[in-house]
Protein backbone atom coordinates (compact mmCIF):
# COMPACT_ATOMS: atom_id res chain seq x y z
CA UNK A 1 0.00 0.00 0.00
CA UNK A 2 2.98 2.51 1.03
CA UNK A 3 4.53 1.76 -2.01
CA UNK A 4 1.41 3.09 -4.52
CA UNK A 5 1.21 6.07 -2.25
CA UNK A 6 3.45 8.38 -3.90
CA UNK A 7 1.91 7.41 -7.40
CA UNK A 8 -2.01 8.30 -6.52
CA UNK A 9 0.51 11.64 -5.21
CA UNK A 10 2.22 12.70 -8.33
CA UNK A 11 -0.52 11.68 -10.41
CA UNK A 12 -3.48 14.18 -8.41
CA UNK A 13 -0.22 17.06 -8.55
CA UNK A 14 0.65 16.65 -12.17
CA UNK A 15 -3.38 16.91 -12.85
CA UNK A 16 -3.69 19.99 -10.30
CA UNK A 17 -0.54 21.82 -11.84
CA UNK A 18 -2.18 21.05 -15.69
CA UNK A 19 -4.82 22.84 -14.02
CA UNK A 20 -3.34 25.72 -12.43
CA UNK A 21 -1.23 25.99 -16.16
CA UNK A 22 -4.75 26.75 -18.24
CA UNK A 23 -6.28 29.00 -15.99
CA UNK A 24 -3.65 32.00 -16.08
CA UNK A 25 -3.92 31.79 -20.32
CA UNK A 26 -6.98 32.65 -20.65
CA UNK A 27 -6.86 35.41 -17.71
CA UNK A 28 -4.20 36.70 -20.00
CA UNK A 29 -6.46 36.92 -22.43
CA UNK A 30 -8.69 38.55 -20.66
CA UNK A 31 -6.62 40.98 -19.80
CA UNK A 32 -5.69 41.80 -23.42
CA UNK A 33 -9.45 42.39 -24.17
CA UNK A 34 -9.14 44.95 -21.89
CA UNK A 35 -6.44 46.92 -22.33
CA UNK A 36 -7.56 47.08 -25.79
CA UNK A 37 -10.66 48.79 -24.85
CA UNK A 38 -8.48 51.29 -22.31
CA UNK A 39 -6.49 52.19 -25.30
CA UNK A 40 -9.53 53.91 -27.33
CA UNK A 41 -9.38 57.39 -28.33
CA UNK A 42 -9.33 60.25 -25.51
CA UNK A 43 -12.30 62.85 -25.72
CA UNK A 44 -11.58 64.29 -22.01
CA UNK A 45 -9.17 66.69 -23.53
CA UNK A 46 -9.84 67.57 -27.06
CA UNK A 47 -7.92 70.84 -27.62
CA UNK A 48 -9.55 73.73 -29.40
CA UNK A 49 -8.37 74.15 -32.93
CA UNK A 50 -7.37 77.92 -34.02
CA UNK A 51 -8.80 77.26 -37.03
CA UNK A 52 -12.33 77.00 -35.63
CA UNK A 53 -11.96 80.68 -33.42
CA UNK A 54 -12.34 84.24 -34.69
CA UNK A 55 -10.11 86.76 -33.34
CA UNK A 56 -11.57 89.79 -32.35
CA UNK A 57 -8.22 92.59 -32.31
CA UNK A 58 -10.03 95.13 -30.30
CA UNK A 59 -10.39 92.33 -27.50
CA UNK A 60 -6.78 91.66 -28.35
CA UNK A 61 -5.42 94.81 -27.32
CA UNK A 62 -6.07 94.10 -23.69
CA UNK A 63 -4.58 90.84 -23.87
CA UNK A 64 -1.39 92.42 -25.45
CA UNK A 65 -0.44 94.72 -22.28
CA UNK A 66 1.06 91.69 -20.43
CA UNK A 67 3.43 91.13 -23.19
CA UNK A 68 4.35 94.86 -23.73
CA UNK A 69 6.30 94.77 -20.49
CA UNK A 70 9.06 92.62 -22.86
CA UNK A 71 7.56 92.65 -25.96
CA UNK A 72 7.62 96.20 -28.11
CA UNK A 73 5.94 95.65 -31.78
CA UNK A 74 8.67 98.79 -33.28
CA UNK A 75 11.14 96.84 -35.21
CA UNK A 76 14.15 99.07 -33.64
CA UNK A 77 13.12 98.65 -30.52
CA UNK A 78 14.59 94.91 -28.21
CA UNK A 79 13.48 94.87 -24.30
CA UNK A 80 13.38 92.05 -22.20
CA UNK A 81 11.66 89.66 -25.10
CA UNK A 82 13.03 90.39 -29.14
CA UNK A 83 10.39 92.92 -31.18
CA UNK A 84 7.20 91.19 -32.52
CA UNK A 85 7.44 93.55 -36.28
CA UNK A 86 5.90 91.34 -38.61
CA UNK A 87 5.77 88.31 -36.18
CA UNK A 88 3.13 86.26 -38.36
CA UNK A 89 5.45 83.84 -40.45
CA UNK A 90 8.12 85.62 -39.27
CA UNK A 91 11.00 82.52 -38.91
CA UNK A 92 11.50 82.26 -34.87
CA UNK A 93 15.16 83.26 -33.25
CA UNK A 94 15.95 85.89 -36.07
CA UNK A 95 15.91 89.27 -34.63
CA UNK A 96 19.48 90.35 -35.53
CA UNK A 97 21.38 90.85 -32.10
CA UNK A 98 18.94 89.74 -30.02
CA UNK A 99 20.24 86.73 -27.77
CA UNK A 100 17.62 83.84 -28.11
CA UNK A 101 17.42 81.14 -25.86
CA UNK A 102 19.13 77.91 -28.05
CA UNK A 103 15.79 76.53 -27.48
CA UNK A 104 14.28 78.92 -29.51
CA UNK A 105 16.87 79.62 -31.96
CA UNK A 106 17.13 76.07 -33.30
CA UNK A 107 13.63 74.96 -32.87
CA UNK A 108 13.16 75.50 -36.47
CA UNK A 109 9.62 77.40 -36.10
CA UNK A 110 8.23 79.90 -37.98
CA UNK A 111 5.60 81.57 -36.52
CA UNK A 112 2.06 80.97 -38.19
CA UNK A 113 -0.93 81.97 -36.48
CA UNK A 114 -1.07 78.47 -35.30
CA UNK A 115 2.44 78.17 -33.97
CA UNK A 116 1.82 81.43 -32.09
CA UNK A 117 -1.63 80.17 -30.34
CA UNK A 118 0.26 77.19 -29.37
CA UNK A 119 2.92 78.92 -27.55
CA UNK A 120 0.81 81.56 -26.11
CA UNK A 121 -0.97 78.55 -24.62
CA UNK A 122 2.26 77.18 -22.64
CA UNK A 123 5.62 78.53 -24.18
CA UNK A 124 7.35 75.55 -22.12
CA UNK A 125 5.22 73.07 -24.00
CA UNK A 126 6.26 74.05 -27.26
CA UNK A 127 9.65 75.31 -26.84
CA UNK A 128 10.71 73.37 -23.67
CA UNK A 129 13.80 75.43 -22.63
CA UNK A 130 12.85 78.93 -23.83
CA UNK A 131 13.62 81.80 -21.92
CA UNK A 132 10.31 83.67 -22.07
CA UNK A 133 9.06 83.73 -18.80
CA UNK A 134 5.15 83.75 -19.31
CA UNK A 135 3.20 81.15 -17.64
CA UNK A 136 0.47 81.34 -21.01
CA UNK A 137 -2.44 82.17 -21.80
CA UNK A 138 -5.23 78.61 -21.41
CA UNK A 139 -8.06 80.56 -22.67
CA UNK A 140 -8.15 79.54 -26.36
CA UNK A 141 -10.54 82.60 -27.29
CA UNK A 142 -8.15 84.61 -25.41
CA UNK A 143 -4.56 83.94 -27.88
CA UNK A 144 -6.74 84.02 -30.93
CA UNK A 145 -7.68 88.15 -29.78
CA UNK A 146 -4.65 88.42 -29.44
CA UNK A 147 -3.65 87.23 -32.88
CA UNK A 148 -6.04 89.72 -34.25
CA UNK A 149 -4.17 92.42 -32.74
CA UNK A 150 -0.71 91.54 -33.19
CA UNK A 151 -2.05 91.41 -37.51
CA UNK A 152 -3.68 94.66 -37.32
CA UNK A 153 -1.14 96.40 -35.60
CA UNK A 154 2.19 95.48 -37.13
CA UNK A 155 2.42 91.88 -35.94
CA UNK A 156 1.98 90.39 -39.69
C1 LIG B 1 8.53 88.26 -18.98
C2 LIG B 1 8.83 88.69 -20.32
C3 LIG B 1 7.92 88.19 -21.43
C4 LIG B 1 6.54 88.24 -21.52
C5 LIG B 1 5.53 88.74 -20.49
C6 LIG B 1 6.20 87.75 -22.85
N1 LIG B 1 7.35 87.37 -23.51
FE1 LIG B 1 7.45 86.65 -25.40
N2 LIG B 1 9.43 86.39 -25.23
C7 LIG B 1 10.19 86.77 -24.11
C8 LIG B 1 11.55 86.33 -24.30
C9 LIG B 1 12.70 86.50 -23.32
C10 LIG B 1 11.59 85.69 -25.56
C11 LIG B 1 12.79 84.99 -26.19
C12 LIG B 1 12.60 83.53 -25.85
C13 LIG B 1 13.77 82.63 -26.16
O1 LIG B 1 14.81 83.07 -26.70
O2 LIG B 1 13.63 81.42 -25.85
C14 LIG B 1 10.25 85.77 -26.12
C15 LIG B 1 9.87 85.27 -27.37
C16 LIG B 1 8.64 85.44 -27.95
C17 LIG B 1 8.28 85.07 -29.28
C18 LIG B 1 9.22 84.46 -30.31
C19 LIG B 1 9.91 85.63 -31.02
C20 LIG B 1 10.98 85.26 -32.02
O3 LIG B 1 11.63 86.19 -32.55
O4 LIG B 1 11.17 84.08 -32.32
C21 LIG B 1 6.97 85.39 -29.47
C22 LIG B 1 6.14 85.17 -30.71
C23 LIG B 1 6.50 85.98 -28.24
N3 LIG B 1 7.53 85.98 -27.32
C24 LIG B 1 5.22 86.46 -28.05
C25 LIG B 1 4.75 86.93 -26.82
C26 LIG B 1 3.40 87.38 -26.60
C27 LIG B 1 2.35 87.52 -27.68
C28 LIG B 1 3.29 87.67 -25.28
C29 LIG B 1 2.08 88.11 -24.49
C30 LIG B 1 1.00 87.15 -24.43
C31 LIG B 1 4.60 87.44 -24.67
N4 LIG B 1 5.44 86.99 -25.64
C32 LIG B 1 4.91 87.67 -23.35
C33 LIG B 1 9.72 87.42 -23.00
C34 LIG B 1 8.40 87.64 -22.68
Amino acid sequence: MIRFRPVLFLTTTALFALGACSKPASEDGDKAGASSTETAPDTASTPVAYASLKGDAAAGEAAFAQCKVCHSLEESKTMIGPNLHKIIDRPAGSVPGYVYSAALKSSGIVWSEDKVFAYLEKPQALVPGTKMSFAGYPDPQKRADLIAWLKANGGS
